[in-house]
């Protein structure tokens, strides 16, 4: 399979994200002329999904588009009690058998007969039969998101363990702007691999991960930095989300990072602004990822202007050093926090990153050597050592699996 192959994608995608059984409720909200994307999204990561189809839906969307994208037929309210289908109690036999249920959208009238267990829908008798875990994406105009009535039942449903996702901010088919849209595609996703997740062994654990470059300013116009594009560092964040971690993400400047979705993102541009940010959240943190390419300099004096080439053959700037933000969190280190660093070398890996564990007192090193090839900066794959004071574990695969084998190793070590 080449990178021309639209499933190419998924693959590189960490293996339980994959091949997942996922039953799908369409109720008649205007959002539902998204959901064909959504099943596209899913068929392509090799998921079997199952549709259920309110007769509102059906007037938003065609089933006939659904079906065409799912590979199966779409299952309709008429089918629900009808003398030809009756036989296969599809409410029961789909609740049985899907690892997930998605709402998507789901209506306020919808939103109501699941708070109160009606069972008059398919989708309502289904969800009754579900033992799964249940995703609804409310969606509607934002003062019927507003009302009591709705507020009251999502919050029902919520306290009786389903998840239910706030709509977006925005722009609102009926005219109107405010909280109501159904998010994003990318944001359903996450929403469901991290119902899907195999681990939730990271419940209560308070983790700051920092990633990407940083940038040194020399002129308005011009900057040192580094290729570093935040991936490792948002791997990290992410798979402790999947988790059951409460996670904020320090950021450096980078572009392209795919939805943030449930990561708490406090954006920076230079070291400096990066060691604030990190020193006002490190105390909040259970654990610390540093997994951010820091700029070890900064211009002494930055020009408040541009640098003009005429009449300079060439020019000399001095740099001085940037605070060593992971040293700085070692020594402020409480007792049971957890030190996560991360090396990028070129020469010596094992042993530079030793010498980096034992100077910024951390608990951990993953260590990668930047040169070898499908690893470190913009790579989409890594392999890299994870070395504790007395054991060492090579990890290799997508920068997800990396990120999420090092937390084997860690939840392994009785470390949270
Ligand atoms: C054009 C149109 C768009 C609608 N969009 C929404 C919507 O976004 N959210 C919602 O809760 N209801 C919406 N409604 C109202 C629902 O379709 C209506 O309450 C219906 O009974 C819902 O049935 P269901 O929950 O069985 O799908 C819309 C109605 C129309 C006519």
């Amino acid at each position: 399979m080449d990178e021309a192959d639209p499933r190419a994608l998924g693959r590189r995608m960490i293996a339980w994200k994959r091949a997942r059984r996922v039953l799908l409720c369409v109720t008649g909200g205007i959002a539902a002329y998204k959901i064909p994307e959504l099943v596209s999204r899913l068929v392509r990561l090799d998921c079997e999904v199952e549709i259920l189809m309110t007769r509102a839906a059906e007037r938003l969307v065609s089933p006939l588009a659904l079906s065409t994208l799912s590979g199966r037929r779409v299952w309709r309210q008429d089918d629900f009690l009808s003398c030809e289908r009756g036989f296969e109690i599809p409410h029961i036999r789909l609740a049985d058998w899907a690892e997930v249920v998605l709402v998507a959208p789901c209506t306020a009238n919808t939103a109501s007969d699941l708070a109160h267990g009606r069972g008059e829908s398919l989708i309502a008798s289904a969800l009754l039969a579900a033992r799964g875990p249940v995703l609804l994406f409310p969606a509607m105009n934002v003062h019927m998101f507003e009302h009591p009535a709705t507020q009251q039942n999502l919050r029902i449903l919520s306290e009786r363990g389903v998840r239910v996702v706030d709509p977006a901010f925005g722009a609102l088919a009926c005219g109107y702007e405010g909280k109501g849209r159904l998010p994003e595609t990318d944001l359903i996703l996450e929403e469901l691999f991290r119902a899907l997740a195999p681990k939730r062994d990271m419940e209560g654990v308070r983790l700051l991960v920092t990633a990407g470059p940083t940038r040194e300013y020399l002129d308005p116009v011009r900057y040192l930095s580094n290729p570093s594009t935040g991936r490792m560092g948002i791997s990290m964040a992410r798979t402790a989300w999947y988790r059951g971690a409460e996670v904020k993400l320090v950021l450096g400047p980078v572009e392209g990072t795919g939805t943030l979705h449930g990561l708490e993102v406090r954006r920076v541009v230079s070291a400096l602004e990066m060691y604030d940010a990190v020193m006002e959240e490190s105390d909040w943190a259970s654990c610390v990822v540093k997994a951010a390419a820091v700029g070890d300099y900064r211009a002494r004096d930055r020009s408040p202007r541009k640098i003009k080439r005429e009449g300079r053959e060439t020019v000399s700037i001095e740099l001085e050093q940037n605070p060593d933000i992971a040293a700085e969190v070692g020594r402020r280190k409480r007792p049971g926090q957890v030190l996560i660093g991360f090396a990028a070398e070129t020469d010596d890996l094992l042993k530079n990153a030793r010498a980096k564990m034992e100077r910024k007192g951390l608990d951990l090193i993953v260590a990668n050597d930047v040169l070898a090839p499908g690893c470190g900066f913009g790579a989409d794959t890594n392999t890299v050592r994870v070395l504790f004071r007395d054991e060492e574990t090579v990890l290799s695969g997508s920068k997800e699996e990396v990120a999420d084998g090092v937390w084997d190793l860690v939840a392994g070590r009785g470390l949270f």
